[in-house]
């Protein structure tokens, strides 16, 4: 039940949710400036230092009358000369003995009511649910789900090939207590490392800022799990939307704990600054906090990154590769035991190194590894970390395109079973080209070249203008339509692939707004051609901070999953290589000789899958099958309920076309149609 109170405050958030949007015509001067949050476990909530208005995880506030925030905070800027009350009666029309409340909340209904008859129209969305099945049971420690795992086998018998449907029995286990995360990121003081710190610390603290174009609140878009919803099913009055991290337990970002190393010295505030990332007013109100943060001495061997980072490497390791791993073992003990974390989960963000040789004897095994780094061979700073990380049981997570994941450093982790995960944040333009080939492709478009140029100015562009580390980054981007092409050999034959070219420039004016623009072209009937040209300007760590953020909360999730099949009754983890993160990397790593799987809406929908079989749900499949029968197996609520049952001519005479209730079919026109229907056997009544 929803108190009178509570519905109250959500009329006004929904308010200030659209004023906040840009959208609103009304206040075209800066409204007020309280601290407050959008939490996505429970949709927008107003709030302030001083009343918790009931979301678990941010402090709540409202903005006070009488022209000022008790508590020191910035005066109320509505017009000039009058207070709020003044400002809230004008526009609410009520009567003047109302109090400031009265007026703000009637305003508020007003708005809302005009919003919900237009464009702004909140998710329907379950914050907390059970699934009512039993094939899924819940105690204090576990939800277990029995769920049907339905494939389909091809194989020739006698010159026929013959497709068979398979199911397989599997029971998911899902731990519920969420445990405290620590994340040590390498290259914590870098644009990413210090933008994520600050991304979760001003969504944690209920930060907002005065930006030329008005306020801006923290928030964490561009994260999947934070920022994006799953349908859960239909209810009476419509599909059923859960935030993506509602679906399992899982860790709030605000509580996760940073800690890092960085070949630089600088401390968090000054690395922030450096970065040019966050909006000045931002950072004044973060610096008090992230002065104290100071990365952690790091590993530096200057051959692996571009000579012109040598002038910020003021903060390494000296000693030999095995003493400098033992310390970053240690580093992570001391985090661990310091701040009181109970996982640790270590995340490569630093600069993209040069490819490392595989070398027979040195990186091929996990015993060669080690024994290489005793001996002081060559073996680069991500891989030492990689070692240091698995050897902790810590989860190692590589943000970068090199080859961290020598052979010898996987099998260190399937042997120790620890998970790793990479490689190379997806972000920008390649997440662009996962989307756009899959559809041109899948449309049965004949793509025959893809050109790739990119600009940007921040120090990831001053390090990858070295050829060597351009060569990894090239690398990382070269394979990400390969398997959209295998699967159409329609179009494609064998061994054809499209010309793909990618371009990286350094140009410093750009700063971390990385300019990336791309050209595609397709074969399309008869001999002609269709290209596509797409200018995109990625604002770089904005888009990569949300990555990490996910990396490490699925990462910790995928930790407290574990699953048995029926022939195999003993509960197992997910394989040590990672590949459920595919969707957030550029070069996905799997495990040896399973498939790459590089289209974004094949790995999203890999994750959500996995997740709802924990909860005992089946794939969404987007048939819709209930919306396309004559006589549906469901009630569904329409306009007029007899309507289902009505025969087929009267049903699409109120056929929803482009969102219009229309008389016709095609297009919302009434097309010359209006006996024989668009496939020639449907009558229509007009
Ligand atoms: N959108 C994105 O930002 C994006 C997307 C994909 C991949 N990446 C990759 O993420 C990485 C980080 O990007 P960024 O923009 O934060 O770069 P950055 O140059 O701003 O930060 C990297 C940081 O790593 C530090 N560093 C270098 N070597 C180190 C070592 N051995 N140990 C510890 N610290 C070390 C540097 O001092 C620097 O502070 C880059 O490799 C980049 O290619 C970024």
């Amino acid at each position: 039940m929803v108190s009178q109170r509570e519905e109250r405050i959500a009329v006004v958030a929904l308010f200030e949710k659209w004023v906040c949007s840009g959208k609103a015509g009304i206040f075209t001067e800066p409204c007020w400036q309280t601290p407050r949050t959008m939490c996505p476990r429970r949709g927008w909530v107003l709030s302030s230092g001083r009343r918790n208005l009931g979301c678990g995880n941010s402090p709540a506030a409202v903005p006070l009358a009488g022209g000022r925030r008790r508590g020191g905070g910035q005066a109320w800027p509505g017009r000039a000369g009058r207070s709020r009350r003044a400002f809230y009666k004008e526009r609410s029309g009520a009567n003047s003995s109302r109090s400031f409340e009265k007026h703000r909340e009637s305003y508020a209904r007003n708005t809302v009511k005009l919003l919900r008859n237009t464009a702004l129209k909140p998710l329907k969305m379950a914050e907390q649910f059970i699934v009512d099945s039993p094939a899924v049971k819940y105690s204090k420690e576990y939800i277990e789900a029995d769920y049907a795992y339905q494939t389909t086998r091809v194989f020739t018998d006698n010159g026929i090939t013959k497709v068979k449907p398979c199911s397989t029995k599997f029971t998911f286990r899902t731990e519920r207590r969420v445990p405290k995360l620590g994340v040590m990121l390498v290259g914590w003081g870098g644009n990413n490392g210090t933008t994520v710190t600050a991304a979760v610390l001003a969504n944690k603290l209920g930060l907002s800022w005065m930006t030329k174009n008005g306020p801006k609140f923290a928030n964490y878009y561009g994260s999947m799990l934070q920022a994006s919803t799953v349908c859960l099913g239909t209810s009476a009055s419509g599909d059923v939307y859960v935030p993506f991290c509602n679906l399992l337990p899982m860790v709030n970002p605000n509580d996760i704990v940073f800690d890092g190393w960085d070949i630089s010295s600088l401390n968090l505030a000054d690395a922030m600054k450096r970065a040019e990332v966050l909006d000045w007013q931002l950072q004044e109100q973060l610096r008090p906090h992230m002065e104290k943060m100071k990365p952690r001495p790091s590993i530096y061997i200057p051959e692996f990154i571009a000579a012109n980072q040598e002038d910020r490497a003021d903060h390494v390791l000296q000693g030999t590769k095995a003493e400098q791993v033992q310390q970053i073992r240690q580093d992570i003990q001391d985090f661990k035991m310091k701040s009181g974390v109970e996982k640790v989960i270590v995340l490569w963000t630093a600069n993209t190194e040069r490819f490392c040789d595989l070398i027979p004897g040195v990186n091929d095994t996990a015993y060669n590894l080690l024994k290489a780094i005793e001996c002081d061979r060559e073996v680069s700073p991500s891989t030492l970390f990689a070692v240091a990380s698995i050897l902790e049981g810590c989860a190692y997570i590589n943000g970068s395109p090199q080859n961290t994941f020598v052979p010898g450093a996987v099998e260190l982790a399937i042997k120790n079973k620890v998970f790793i995960g990479g490689d190379d944040f997806k972000s920008g333009q390649t997440k662009i080209k996962s989307v756009l080939v899959d559809f041109l492709i899948s449309s049965g478009l004949k793509t025959v070249s893809i050109v790739s140029y990119n600009h940007l100015g921040n120090n990831d562009g001053k390090n990858l203008s070295a050829p060597q580390q351009f060569r990894s980054k090239e690398i990382s981007k070269s394979n990400v339509v390969d398997d959209m092409v295998q699967s159409n050999p329609i179009l494609y034959a064998p061994d054809e692939k499209p010309d793909h070219c990618v371009v990286i420039k350094y140009v410093p004016y750009v700063g971390d707004s990385k300019r990336a623009m791309d050209e595609y072209t397709s074969e399309i009937m008869m001999g002609g051609s269709n290209t596509i040209v797409l200018h995109n300007t990625c604002e770089d760590s904005l888009l990569a901070s949300p990555l990490i953020l996910d990396l490490v909360v699925l990462t910790e999730l995928c930790q407290r999953i574990t699953f048995r099949t029926e022939e195999d009754p003993e509960f197992q983890t997910f394989h040590s290589v990672l590949s459920i993160l595919s969707f957030l990397c550029k070069a996905p790593l799997v495990p040896e000789g399973t498939p790459v799987v590089n289209a974004l809406f094949r790995q999203r929908s890999c994750i959500e899958n996995i997740l709802r079989a924990c909860i005992g749900l089946t794939p969404q499949n987007h048939m819709l099958l209930e919306h396309k029968m004559q006589r549906s197996f469901v009630s569904l609520k329409r306009p007029n309920k007899s309507y289902l049952h009505e025969p087929i001519a009267k049903k699409r005479a109120t056929a929803i076309s482009n969102g219009y209730h229309t008389k016709a079919i095609a297009n919302g026109h009434k097309n010359g149609l209006s006996r024989a229907g668009t496939n020639g056997h449907l009558e229509i009544d007009n």
